[in-house]
Order: C-alpha cells, then structure tokens, then sequence
C-alpha cells in the first residue's frame, strides 16, 4: 500500500511535531482616534499537538484579546491564524466558516463556565456534539463517557445549579472536549476555585493535552501551577513573549 502524503505540509513544524495553533504577527486595534488602542501588538506562538502553554501577564495587557482571536470569536486587525495547519484567519478575514470551524475543532472554557442552567450536566455537554450533528444517542453516550472521565458521572442528571464550582467547571471542561477539538483555550479557568481544585482541573488539561493530541492555551493568573504546563508566555503591554525559564 502506498502511504498516503500529507497535502498540507505546514502541518508539521521543523523538529516533526504536528502544529495545532500558530499566531503570526497577530495585533488587534480597537477604536479608533483618540481612543485608539493596540491591545495587542505582533504577538506570535506555537502550539503543538498534546502541548499546554500558560499565559500570563497583568490585567489589560491583551491576554483575552489574544486567547480570543485564537478561538475566532474577535477577529484580530491584522496577523495570522493557522489552526491543524489551515489558514482559518488573515487579518480580520475570515477564511473558513467560522461558526462551523469553531463548533468543530475549538473549546473554550471561561472564568464562569457559562453552562446551560435549564440543562442538567449530561445534556450540557450533549448538545454541543448534537449540534455538531451527532445522533441524539452517540452524544448521549460519548457525553457520559467524557462526564465519566472527568469524575462528574455521578451528577449527570443534576441541573447546573446543584453542582459546585469545582464540579461545573469539570463539566465546562468536558463540553470543551466534546467534539475532540484540536485547540483548546481557557480563560482564567480556575479563578473561582481553590487552590487544590484549581490544581485539577489545570492537571486535566495536560492530561486532555496528552491523551486527545490538542493543542491548550490558558490564560491564568495562578503562578502555583505553573508546573503543570510545557512552555510560559507572558503579554505585557500588548506584547507577547515567551517567558524564560523557570528562576532556580
Ligand atoms: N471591546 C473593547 N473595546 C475597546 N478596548 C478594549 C476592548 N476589549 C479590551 N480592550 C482593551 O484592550 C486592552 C487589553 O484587554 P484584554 O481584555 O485583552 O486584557 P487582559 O490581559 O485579558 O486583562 P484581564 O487580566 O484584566 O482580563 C485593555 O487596555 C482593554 O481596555
Ligand atoms: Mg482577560
């Protein structure tokens, strides 16, 4: 049989290693005038596939800016992003069907898990694959298994409101996963947990890295766990770099 040949060679980067989020020179410019202000300036990075990289910076430097623009949900004024090797956006041109591309191949999580509160937990994480056009029944048992593997199955049939936070933002992070998306992003993610839960769900995402093959971004204010993550970036003013390594 002869193997078949990647027709997209941007897929992997130099060292072989599949790329799933890269930012060229991404910058974003709100307003304009005398409330012109560059959120966000050439920001650059490199995600590989099973990868989980921290941003950092204070507040108002451009980390949700960023973390939004990857996700397609803010488009950037100018700059570059390529996701599992596809140009998805040129500047604020859209090069794909965003709502779809982001439906399949983008979870997001956020500081509040903004969970469907009519919805029990099962059917939170059901319906992003149903409306991925998923039967009702696989969703349904693919929902269970991810609920299961997050350590929440026991609370499926509960609605939002009689799970803890710690338990909704597992529940977050398995709607994320429904769709085996190739980026994950998550903004501040742990801001309402303490510090052992935050831990988990920090230390799931690494597992979620290792084990699905995506490519994680979150954004994170929590310097405690920074161990769990393979490469530092830190925004500042705008400007994104990747941090040095860790101080002795
Ligand atoms: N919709 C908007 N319109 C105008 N300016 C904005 C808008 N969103 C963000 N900004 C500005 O862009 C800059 C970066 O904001 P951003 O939300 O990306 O920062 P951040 O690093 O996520 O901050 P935080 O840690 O507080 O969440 C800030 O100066 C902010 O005021
Ligand atoms: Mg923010």
């Amino acid at each position: 049989m002869t193997p078949q040949v990647a027709d997209n060679s941007s897929i992997a980067s130099p060292d072989g290693r599949e790329v799933a989020i890269q930012t060229t020179g991404l910058t974003k410019v709100y307003g304009s005038g005398n409330t012109e202000v560059v959120a966000m300036r050439d920001a650059d990075m490199v995600v590989h596939a099973g990868e989980v990289v921290a941003l950092l910076g204070p507040s108002g430097s451009g980390k949700s800016t960023f973390l939004t623009a990857v996700g397609l949900i803010n488009p950037p004024t100018a700059g570059q992003v390529t996701i599992g090797g596809q140009l998805v956006m040129d500047g604020p041109l859209p090069k794909v069907n965003l709502r779809a591309f982001r439906r399949k191949y983008v979870g997001f999580v956020f500081q509040k898990s903004n969970l469907i509160d009519f919805l029990n937990a099962r059917e939170n994480v059901q319906i992003a694959m149903e409306l991925n056009g998923m039967s009702s029944l696989a969703a349904r048992r693919r929902a269970m298994q991810l609920l299961d593997s997050l350590g929440v199955s026991d609370r499926s049939e509960h609605r939002i409101a009689m799970l803890s936070g710690g338990q909704q933002q597992r529940v977050a992070v398995a709607r994320a996963l429904a769709n085996n998306p190739k980026v994950i992003l998550a903004d501040e993610p742990t801001a309402a947990l303490d510090s052992h839960r935050g831990r988990q769900v920090m230390e799931l995402f690494q597992r979620v890295a290792r084990e699905f093959g995506a490519g994680v971004i979150v954004v994170t204010h929590d310097h405690r766990t920074l161990d769990v993550f393979d490469t530092i970036y830190e925004m500042e003013d705008g400007i994104m770099r990747e941090a040095t390594a860790k101080q002795p």
